[in-house]
């Protein structure tokens, strides 16, 4: 699968097979956002992998979707504000731009080896935060279920269409 296809193939599953999902698949797309690019290479994030049931429910209280609810593996995605680089000229914090380029390792990772994946972040912060007692430096981003999707063709149309190249590119000038 060339890269554009890696691309295309990956969507945003709503719907997972029990199946848990393999240590090492976990530990591959874990390694896939290790090797993330970062803001002065900072590296300012955190991963917390749950696949237990008390976790489980706990990432459920935070977003409550049925289809959320059959995913056996979450992995919660933290920057970490007191790692992040900082932009001298303004002070903006590159923390959740680097969280975010991992998560899409990830994401892309997952699918790689047939796994799904849906960015997550209508969550509720603080209550995740409470679950799981994330220390304040960390921000949470977004939770990301993992498993294998059952692929209702149907579903993975919807809402899938992007912009045309020439309304989103401008070559040498807006
Ligand atoms: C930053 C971000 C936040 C998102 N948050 C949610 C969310 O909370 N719930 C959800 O179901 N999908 C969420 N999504 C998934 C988008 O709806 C999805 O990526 C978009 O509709 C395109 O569909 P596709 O991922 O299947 O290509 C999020 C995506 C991104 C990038």
């Amino acid at each position: 699968m060339d890269f554009i296809e890696l691309c295309q193939s990956r969507f945003s599953a709503r719907s997972y097979t029990p199946q848990q999902v393999e240590r090492e698949k976990l530990e591959y797309i874990l390694e896939a956002a290790r090797l993330a690019p970062s803001a002065v290479n900072f590296q300012p994030w955190s991963f917390l992998v749950i696949r237990e049931e008390e976790g489980r429910s706990k990432v459920q209280e935070c977003y409550h979707r049925d289809w959320f609810k059959s995913a056996p593996c979450y992995i919660i995605v933290c920057a970490d504000h007191s790692q992040s680089w900082k932009r001298k000229i303004d002070g903006k914090d590159f923390a959740d731009v680097d969280a975010s380029i991992a998560i899409e390792h990830l994401c892309l990772a997952a699918t790689s080896l047939g796994l799904g994946t849906c960015w997550v972040c209508n969550f509720d912060p603080e209550k995740l935060r409470t679950n799981f007692d994330i220390p304040a430096n960390l921000e949470p981003i977004a939770i990301l279920p993992v498993g294998y999707p059952i692929t209702d063709p149907s579903e993975k149309q919807t809402n899938r269409s992007r912009k045309p190249i020439t309304d989103i590119v401008r070559w040498e000038k807006f």
